[in-house]
């Protein structure tokens, strides 16, 4: 069996945050921002738009593209949205704490109503380790078809507006892929779909990226005053130096895993968290900038929604042809880390 992307949509609020904006109130600067991290601007939901929010806006866009590319023979998006027997969404920023997961929230609004629903919870990798775990539950079980693969986030509802090395990074946006189950490639044809995946976490660096307070360990207790809310805390350098890492291995392992070279891949998308960290593991790896797609000076980082968005871009652009390699590759809060390889 194969297990092919069939579609791909995204979803970014409209409201638009750029670096000069944010030297109006902060003590930083665009060129600060533009040097150190790549970032130009970031797009913020408005207040009354949660996780589950973006993350429908991507799932419609991505059914209405499969319907209009033909990929399926449904014509309406809510025929299609019953034939999906899996949702798995990736965030860091669910509605609701614990319970219910956002992505049965999505499952309810887009009346998926055949479809189980998961959240995966492990930072900006969670778009990697949602795709390999779709794929693994579509694959082991005789009835599922199709799935649903998303990223959500509202991270600005977790950023601490008033702490420059963290709030000029993060972003807000949604990005989907459907996917498909397939007949394996016959003998002498090429393969398809998602070919392998490396997930990996390294927990003894947990503390390098948290949010402190509201789980089990610490939770807000009744007539408790804060002076802040909740939000990601983070030791830059340190998630600096484990993202080059965890990048540089992880796209060596997949290439020697597969037994093939960098000539072989034709675009690598990473986890938009900072270009340097993309350009310092390709230095190491030799790997040119152009092989890297890069839109992170317009959103910022958008944690488990960064790998989608970009996938949906370069699609709709017509980017891919049909037989591309495509290399994700990506880290994250836990810490951990990961990357697929998708023949297109
Ligand atoms: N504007 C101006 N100056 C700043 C800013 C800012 N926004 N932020 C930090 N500085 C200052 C610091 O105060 C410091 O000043 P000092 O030398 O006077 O003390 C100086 O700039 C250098 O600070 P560093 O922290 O050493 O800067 P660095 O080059 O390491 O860049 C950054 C910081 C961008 C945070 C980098 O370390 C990084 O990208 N780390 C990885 C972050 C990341 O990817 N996180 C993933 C989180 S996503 C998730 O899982 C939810």
């Amino acid at each position: 069996m194969a297990i092919e992307i069939i579609a791909t949509g995204r979803a970014v609020p409209p409201k638009r945050v750029t670096n000069d904006d944010l030297a109006e109130k902060l003590d930083t600067s665009d060129e600060w921002i533009r040097s150190h991290t790549g970032i130009g601007a970031r797009h913020i939901a408005d207040e009354t738009v949660a996780s589950s929010d973006l993350a429908l806006e991507a799932a419609q866009k991505t059914l209405l593209w499969a319907i209009e590319s033909g990929s399926v023979q449904e014509k309406t998006i809510t025929r299609l949205a019953e034939t999906i027997d899996l949702i798995i969404l990736g965030t860091t920023t669910q509605d609701y704490y614990g319970c219910p997961a956002t992505s049965c929230i999505v499952q309810g609004k887009l009346g998926a109503k055949n479809a189980a629903a998961i959240d995966i919870s492990v930072a900006c990798s969670g778009f990697i380790y949602s795709l390999e775990t779709a794929a693994g539950l579509l694959l082991i079980s005789p009835i599922r078809k199709r799935a649903l693969v998303i990223g959500a986030e509202t991270l600005s509802r977790l950023t601490d507006w008033d702490d420059r090395q963290s709030c000029v990074l993060f972003g807000d946006g949604a990005g989907a892929v459907l996917l498909e189950k397939t007949q394996a490639p016959l003998k002498g044809q090429k393969k398809r779909g998602l070919l392998r995946s490396i997930l990996g976490a390294d927990g003894s660096g947990s503390e390098h990226l948290m949010i402190r307070r509201g789980g089990s360990r610490a939770p807000f207790k009744s007539g408790e005053t804060v002076d802040k809310a909740p939000s990601i805390e983070m030791d830059g350098r340190a998630v600096y130096n484990f993202a080059v890492n965890a990048i540089t291995s992880t796209i060596e392992n997949l290439l020697k895993e597969e037994g093939i070279g960098l000539k072989d891949v034709a675009r690598i998308i990473p986890h938009q968290a900072n270009a340097r960290i993309v350009q310092a593991a390709g230095k190491r790896l030799g790997i040119p900038d152009e092989k890297f797609y890069l839109n992170i000076e317009e959103y910022a980082n958008t944690s488990c929604a960064s790998i989608p968005i970009a996938l949906d871009e370069l699609n709709r652009a017509g980017e891919f042809k049909k037989g591309d390699l495509i290399m994700t590759v990506g880290f994250g809060g836990g810490l951990t880390f990961g990357g697929n390889l998708i023949i297109w």
